[in-house]
């Protein structure tokens, strides 16, 4: 297992989640009702799960080592995803906004519908571009290490642990989607 194995696999998760907040999406826009506490915890989850943790370990350790490696930062592949992870911090910043502020659960719908399109764009560019590029440029032994480094386990042990544990209650939507 590699640095990048782990990102793709975080990618495969975060997809089942983004199908979550589309089935609840188009419930709402159905005139549905959906507990504000789901779609409070789903947020919880886009925030310390996907940004903080996720992101966090791509922006901290892989985008790094690819710098270090020579791809520049700034006009190729590492400057699009940081510039769709601050795209995707203010999406989730309009969907707290909309829980906060109104009292209709349709103002959460198109920010809603906004993330979760950037958001699969933005993997299916890094599974077929970014993650391709990083195991050409760094290998097979760089990434077996990297998933191993300290920062990544205390990443690991500290966030992803207690996000994807099945006491935690959005962890469970997101297990009771699973098939
Ligand atoms: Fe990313
Ligand atoms: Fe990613």
């Amino acid at each position: 297992m590699t640095a990048t194995d782990d990102l793709r696999a975080e990618h495969e998760g975060i997809l089942r989640m983004l199908g979550v907040m589309r089935a609840l999406a188009t419930r709402i826009e159905a005139g549905g009702t959906v507990p504000v506490a789901e779609l409070t915890g789903i947020l919880d989850f886009l925030k310390i799960f996907v940004d903080k943790c996720h992101h966090g370990k791509e922006e901290d350790i892989l985008f790094p080592a690819l710098e270090a490696a020579g791809m520049p930062r700034e006009g190729g592949p590492i400057g699009i995803m940081l510039h769709e992870h601050v795209l995707g911090r203010g999406l989730i910043r309009d969907m707290d906004a909309a829980l906060a502020g109104s009292a209709d659960p349709r103002s959460f719908v198109a920010p809603a519908l906004d993330y979760i399109e950037l958001l699969t764009q933005h993997i299916a560019k890094e599974n077929s571009v970014l993650l391709p590029i990083a195991e050409r440029l760094l290998g097979t032994p760089a990434l077996t290490a990297m998933r191993a480094s300290p920062s990544l386990r205390i990443w690991r042990m500290s966030r992803d642990r207690a996000w994807m544990s099945p006491e935690n209650g959005t962890a469970r939507l997101y297990w009771s989607y699973l098939p």
